[in-house]
């Protein structure tokens, strides 16, 4: 029921129970920490129980031992290992840091279930855990949608749940620059529509983080992805402006004058701030996605690059050499930034595209681009995190995110060919939440609970692989996670309802539980074919948006195919066949008149899968036709309509299959 799943596990004899007695003692030398992370597991655990440890008695149930204070500055490596012994008599947790306690408390609530005997208990066994990695992180963009602090707060608590303990918040970005800064407050004040973090709230933030083990990795990304820096300081861009804030999505052409002399001056100001506001040691600066575009158009630029030799003396540059030349321009741009970022005490890190031999080494490179190119940046000497394969708005399932390791390559299954000391520089991974398609209602959905798998990917050992024993344990901590506030249950219903106006939202579920929504590239190509290409201020409120990332009707009714359990799927698709009939007058609302074609679809696929059961039934194989027919239906059913698939088309096809294969 563990999720991460443990290094180390020995079941024991018997339960520990949890009743109105219940009580922590703290031994060791005191981080206050440790106390608060005990009161929070006490509070949730009542609320769970509905008991009330107030009035019980106080000899300790479980006792933590913890050997020593954490660092000031949550540090990269900290011992976060932990130790938890669980008998009949009471829990014994032991961990060097606080860190390690966190850790252990967050398994203890785990193991917290509704006794077969009486009330509740967790059982007895012994626990040695320690995390693979020492990255395991989530990335948050609040750029491009805002998410106020309460969003971040609550990812926080459930980040915390399954051991993860980096927050990388993508804090600038075309579409908003989310912070007050007081030496730049242009910054903010026009780059952010209003909706920015006041400094007081990134330090409540970032306290309520190290509350929780998790360390804040500010990013701000330069020289691109910048507009919104321009808007209030166009003499930073290399083109002359006036600049507004992004408002599309992609790879936009400003960019910021590398050959500015005054920018350094800027940034160093700008950096100092941030640095002093973020305690820590890590800096992110981006550096994703330049088109260089404007960089070649810009003679002032140009001639910077022939002083610095990026470019002939004479002559016009072909396009190869632009590009090159944009390059080498970008790689000066980073060696300056370099310096500031170490001058103000930090370690730098980027997105693959900062990677140049000739930096120093001990910055980070993000590899949203392969393992391929982390195994590059390792082989350089540089440490790196992948981030390639953890893309949560590609609107993947749990099981393929879980079946991608930072040390394997993914196209081979091969391990990479890497030394220790080359491997030691994997520091782990992050999960990318990219918020183009996403709102402050809908992200903890898209979040979790497939974070829960990666994170399992980034703290258990290698070994740990099997993907039905993952599932198993991921719709547990689904429902768990909604102890720590995380929405991403809560909003469903809440939309359909919306969505079903004052009709019944019934039939509506029935076909939202089977539909899944297209990923980043798909919603941008129907956004454009639509006329209607989406921009920040398109709603977010169809049933795409309501719709969750991997449907787990779809992967239920997957289940009973693969168990010959007839009789449940045919229940299942004769209720998705019957379906139509009551959705019908609900779909001449105007939001879910698109849904037409995917309640007929729905309807026909179901169909297709009862005349598969019935030759599956008779142990009968269909005539060739019928199967050349429906297979045709099927691979037109499979096409993206409104946004959204339809997710048991693959298993009712392979209803079809076992049908034509008798
Ligand atoms: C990225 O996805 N451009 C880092």
């Amino acid at each position: 029921m563990l999720m991460p799943k443990p290094a180390l596990l020995t079941l024991g004899q018997g339960e520990l129970r949890i009743d109105r007695n219940f009580a922590i003692a703290v031994s060791g030398l005191g981080d206050a920490r440790v106390r608060s992370a005990a009161n929070r597991l006490s509070t949730r655990i009542e609320k769970r129980t509905g008991l009330s440890f107030a009035s019980g008695s106080k000899s300790a149930v479980l006792t933590i031992d913890c050997a020593s204070k954490g660092e000031t500055v949550q540090g990269l490596g900290e011992d976060e290992s932990y130790k938890l012994m669980v008998t009949s008599e009471g829990a014994r947790l032991t961990a060097n840091s606080p860190l390690g306690v966190m850790n252990g408390l967050a398994t203890f609530e785990q193991l917290v279930q509704p006794s077969s005997v009486e009330g509740f208990s967790v059982p007895a066994l012994t626990i040695e855990d320690a995390p693979r990695f020492k990255w395991r992180g989530l990335h948050l963009d609040v750029s491009r949608h805002w998410m106020p602090i309460e969003v971040v707060k609550r990812n926080l608590d459930a980040m915390a749940a399954v051991k993860l303990n980096v927050f990388h918040w993508h804090l600038s970005d075309n579409q908003g620059f989310r912070v007050e800064s007081k030496v730049y407050p242009k910054l903010h004040e026009l780059g952010s529509d209003g909706l920015y973090y006041t400094q007081d709230q990134v330090r409540e933030v970032i306290s309520y983080a190290r509350e929780r083990g998790i360390r804040v990795v500010p990013e701000f990304d330069i020289p691109g992805h910048s507009t919104s820096w321009l808007v209030g300081y166009p003499e930073l861009g290399a083109a002359p402006g006036p600049f507004e804030i992004g408002r599309t999505w992609g790879i936009f052409d400003p960019v910021m004058d590398p050959a500015n002399k005054d920018l350094y001056a800027f940034l160093d100001k700008f950096i100092g701030e941030m640095a002093d506001l973020f305690p820590d040691s890590y800096f992110h600066i981006g550096g994703d996605e330049v088109n260089g575009k404007e960089w070649s158009e810009n003679p002032k630029v140009t001639d910077f690059k022939r002083k610095h030799g990026m470019l002939p003396a004479i002559g016009t540059p072909d396009k190869q050499a632009l590009k090159l030349s944009n390059e080498k321009l970008q790689a000066y741009f980073n060696e300056r930034v370099l310096a500031l970022v170490k001058k103000h005490g930090k370690k730098m890190m980027g997105w693959d595209e900062i990677l140049a031999p000739e930096l120093s080494k001990d910055i980070v490179i993000q590899s949203w681009q392969g393992q391929k190119s982390l195994g590059d940046a390792v082989q350089q000497g540089f440490q790196g995190i992948l981030s390639s394969g953890y893309y949560l708005d590609h609107m993947d399932s749990a099981g393929l995110h879980y079946s991608i390791d930072p040390l394997v390559d993914p196209k081979t299954k091969e391990t990479l060919r890497l030394t220790a000391d080359q491997k030691s520089r994997i520091l782990g991974g992050e999960v990318c939440m990219w918020t183009e398609y996403v709102t402050s209602e809908n992200v903890d959905s898209r979040i979790w609970p497939r974070t829960a798998a990666m994170a399992e990917r980034f703290w258990s050992p290698m070994t740990v692989t099997d993907a039905a024993d993952m599932y198993a344990r991921l719709d547990l901590v689904s429902r768990q996670l909604d102890w720590y506030g995380v929405t991403h249950h809560a909003s469903y219903p809440m939309m359909l309802a919306r969505l079903a106006g004052s009709g019944p939202v019934a039939p509506l579920k029935t076909l939202a539980d089977v539909v899944q929504p297209v990923g980043l590239s798909g919603r941008a190509r129907a956004g454009r074919l639509s006329g209607h290409p989406y921009t920040q201020e398109t709603p977010l409120n169809r049933l795409v948006d309501a719709a969750r990332p991997e449907s787990a009707e779809a992967r239920r009714f997957s289940g009973l195919i693969d168990a010959s359990a007839w009789a449940e799927v045919r229940q299942a698709l004769t209720a998705w066949k019957d379906n139509q009939q009551t959705l019908a007058p609900l779909l001449q609302s105007s939001i879910l008149r698109e849904l037409v074609p995917v309640s007929a679809d729905l309807t026909q696929v179901a169909s297709l899968g009862l005349e598969a059961l019935d030759y599956v039934a008779k142990h009968q194989k269909p005539a060739a036709a019928w199967t050349a027919s429906a297979n045709q239906t099927l691979v037109e059913a499979k096409k993206p309509k409104a946004e959204v698939i339809i997710a048991i088309v693959d298993p009712v096809t392979r209803l079809v299959e076992l049908a034509s294969r008798q």
